[in-house]
Order: structure tokens, then sequence, then C-alpha cells
């Protein structure tokens, strides 16, 4: 039996208040574990959030050899990637985490040799690797593939490279900074992603005794050398996705909610958006706080995802949400990934007014009051927005496949419940209930 979410509505009343806190970021944490394997000894990293894609990657890093001690009420971690003795991920649980692809930098530069399948994780359209293996063929390795296995091997170590993203890639560049420190020689990596996930790891690994220039630019210079040597605990940064799903379940449900312990710095794009919808925020050194709606917007909203410091796709369904609530008209074109407005269909049913154009555009018309629906979050963040929606509409609503919800959440219905959303966890199945 898999978990549920039992959510009665609000009916649209705006009734929420109080302060959420956000965890660390699972985005952030998850290449700092990967670059354990880079370093002598072991390494230790606070605020580490309690969540399923944490555990995959710890899962991993045991198959391959590296113990680990996690303290639950203080949120540490103490990773022993020194110890990984092997560089073959394991296939079952490698192909159940996108992430388990940023192993390969760190372990090809450390064993000269690693193999994993494709990887698994959200269904959120097409997800090509040819950045990672382009980039690995121009470092020195030799790449095969077999029935979906990718073995990579270069016996002489990997060689310092010119490497060129052709998009930027948030995975790939993280893996080739991994993958460049030890490396012989001079790396240069252009056009890399610029998000703060990418940009917290070369800080940690240039504090910690990597040669690294550009930090913050999209061009990235590695100078290769040894194994590094931890000084202090990596803190893990706050989670910017997380912060902005509460933002706009605020933005829809309270005149009074506090993102607490967030870094407002990193939600810019979603500040500007949700203040041209009228929404009344402020803002301070960590924290955002939502007090209600103070306009109608007059005319069109566009949204357009994009690479960091633009708006991010993973906040693109939760604001489709707020967009049905809103008294306007409102364009969404995700531009990152093609298969992620499946789960419009399901706002649809519960009342929305949605048209979607192609698989990256879609036009919502609001504002229309949701009903109660049972749905099955079909990745982490639309399960998110199907929350959001369950929150939103009038009536009881069941959300299933949890499992998403726990990938990249850590226990949101305890947060949630504190701020008066009421929220059930429960073993399925609830359906009957359902009218
Ligand atoms: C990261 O995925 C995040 N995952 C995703 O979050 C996030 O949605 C995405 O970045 C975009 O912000 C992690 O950090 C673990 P990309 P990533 O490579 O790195 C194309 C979540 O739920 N591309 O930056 O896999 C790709 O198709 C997840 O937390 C290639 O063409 O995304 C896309 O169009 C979901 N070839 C674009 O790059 C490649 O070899 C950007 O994707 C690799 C990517």
């Amino acid at each position: 039996m898999k978990d549920q979410f039992l959510i009665n509505g609000l009916g649209g009343k705006r009734v929420l208040s109080g302060t959420v806190s956000i965890r660390g970021s699972k985005n952030a944490i998850l290449p700092i574990m990967a670059s354990s394997i880079l370093f002598e000894h072991p390494i230790s990293a606070e605020n580490v959030p309690h969540i399923e894609d944490v555990s995959r990657m710890l899962e991993l890093l045991e198959d391959l050899g590296a113990k680990n001690s996690q303290d639950s009420v203080k949120r540490t971690l103490l990773l022993f990637g020194n110890e990984v003795k092997k560089s073959f991920l394991n296939v079952e649980i490698a192909k159940r985490l996108r992430a388990s692809i940023i192993l390969s930098g760190p372990l090809l530069s450390r064993f000269k040799k690693v193999s994993f399948p494709y990887p698994g994780g959200c269904v959120i359209g097409k997800r090509p690797i040819d950045l990672f293996l382009q980039g690995f063929k121009k470092m020195g390795a030799k790449v095969s593939e077999k029935d979906d296995q990718f073995s990579l091997v270069a016996p002489n170590g990997l060689s310092g490279a010119e490497i060129f993203f052709k998009v930027q890639s948030v995975t790939a560049t993280e893996t080739f900074l991994m993958a460049a420190i030890l490396a012989s020689g001079k790396t240069v990596l252009r056009n890399v992603a610029l998000e703060p996930e990418v940009e917290s790891l070369a800080l940690f690994l240039k504090e910690n005794g990597a040669h690294i220039e550009g930090i913050g630019t999209t061009t990235l210079t590695v100078i290769g050398g040894g194994l590094l040597t931890q000084k202090k605990p990596y803190i893990t940064i706050p989670d910017r996705i997380e912060a902005g799903s509460f933002l706009i379940l605020g933005a829809i449900t309270s005149n009074d909610l506090t993102i607490a312990h967030c870094n407002p710095n990193h939600l810019l794009s979603l500040i500007e958006t949700l203040s041209e919808c009228g929404v009344k925020l402020e803002t301070g050194e960590d924290f955002i706080r939502v007090r209600g709606v103070k306009k109608i917007p007059e005319g069109q909203i566009q949204i357009r995802t994009h690479e960091y410091p633009g708006f991010p796709t993973d906040l693109q369904a939760p604001l489709a949400v707020f967009l049905t609530q809103l008294e306007t008209e409102s364009v969404i074109f995700e531009t990152i990934f093609e298969g992620r407005l499946g789960y419009m269909e399901d706002l649809k049913q519960m009342g929305a007014h949605i048209t979607v154009w192609d698989s990256q555009r879609a036009l919502i018309k609001g504002k229309t009051p949701l009903k109660n629906r049972e749905l099955y979050g079909p990745d982490i963040r639309a399960g998110l927005a199907y929350i959001i929606a369950a929150i939103v509409a009038k009536g009881t609503s069941v959300i299933n496949n949890v499992y998403y919800i726990d990938r990249g959440y850590e226990r949101i219905e305890e947060r949630l419940s504190s701020i008066g959303v009421n929220i059930t966890r429960t073993v399925g199945p609830q359906s009957k209930n359902i009218k």
C-alpha cells in the first residue's frame, strides 16, 4: 500500500497563516554528496533535508562502499565517500534517481572507469545525456553502450579539456566541475548553468582546495589537482523551489504567511512575477512575507520558464494553479522540458479554464473555482502543484503517488498542518470517499 494525502480544501478562502520553515535544498545537497568521492577524508554537511532522494543517493553511495551516519534531529550527515571502492552504479537504485548521473564525474576521475544505466527520475519529457557523453569523450574517455548501460574508461585518467555546453545544464555543469578536480591540467567549461546549487557546489569545492575560477559566471576554469580536504562543514542552502512553492500557496490562500529560512535573492523572478500579478510581498534577509493581493493585474500575464535567474521550470506547475485563481488571462511557455504540462488536464478536471496549445504552451483564463478530485502526481513538482490545487479546491481531494512528493519535500504535511491546512497522510485506497 502506498501513502496518500487526504486534503480538505478551503474552497477558495484565504485563511492560512503563520510561518513555514524552509529545509535544505535537495538539488544542492545531492551533488555535495557525490563530491565526497573527491575527498581524502569523510565530509560533513548540515541542514540536510530528510527526503527520499537523499536516501536514494546514500543507498547508491553505500553500495559503492561509502558508509554514512546521520543525525535526524540535528539534520547532519557524515559521509565516508573516501571509502568508495568500486565505480559501477547499482542499476536498480540509479534508475530511480535522475541525479545519479552526477556520480559519473567524480567516479570516472577518481577510478578511471565508471558504468551507469540510463538515469531515471521524473517523467517530465525527454532527458538526454548527450552533453555528458560528449564531455567525457573530450576529456579522453572511451564510451560504450549496451542495453541502456553505459561504460566509460579513461585508462590514463581524465585530461583537462575545453567543453562548450550547447545548452545550459545544471547536472552536466556539476558533473564536469567535479570530473575536472582530479583531471590532469586545465578544464574550461563554457555556457555553464548559473543556478544557486551549481554555485554552492563550486564554492564548496574551492573552499576545500580545488582550483576553480569564474564562479558565478558562465565560464568556469578548473586546474586539476589532488584529493580535497574539508575545512568546515557544508551548510546546505535553503531550497528555493520549496520556498517558492510555499510562497505561491500563500499568494492564493493567505493574507499573512511568512516563508522563513529562505534566500529571497534566489527567488527574484518569482517575486517579480507575483508582484506583477498584484500580490503584496515583503522581503527580509532570510524571509518573505506574503500579505494577500493588493490589486487585480491589468492585461495578460506572460510566463516563460528560463535558466536561472529566469523563471524556474520547477515552479511552473505550482504557478499555474495560482494563475487559475487570478482574475485575468495568462500564457505559460515551458521552454526547458517538453513534457511538463501533463498535469494541466487534471486542473481542467478540477474546473480550471486551460487551453493547452501544444506540449509547451498553454492559456489559462482565471478566475475559476476548483473542485476536489483524486489525483496521481506525475512528478515531484506537479505533485506539489496538486497539493496546492487541492488546498484551494472545495471538498476533499486524494493525492496519490506521494512517493514523488517525499522525494523532494520533507514531511510536507506537518508544515502544511501548522499553517492551517487540513491534510492527513493515510495508506490508500481512499478514492471511495471522493465524489
Ligand atoms: C536539474 O535537472 C534539476 N535536477 C531539475 O530539478 C530541474 O528541473 C532542472 O535542472 C532545470 O532547472 C537536479 O538538479 C538534480 P538540465 P537537470 O540538464 O540537470 C537539456 C527536480 O525535481 N539537456 O539543467 O537534469 C535538457 O533536456 C528536478 O528537482 C540536454 O539536452 O536539467 C533540458 O532541456 C526535476 N542534454 C536542458 O538541458 C543533456 O545531456 C536543461 O536541463 C542534458 C540536458
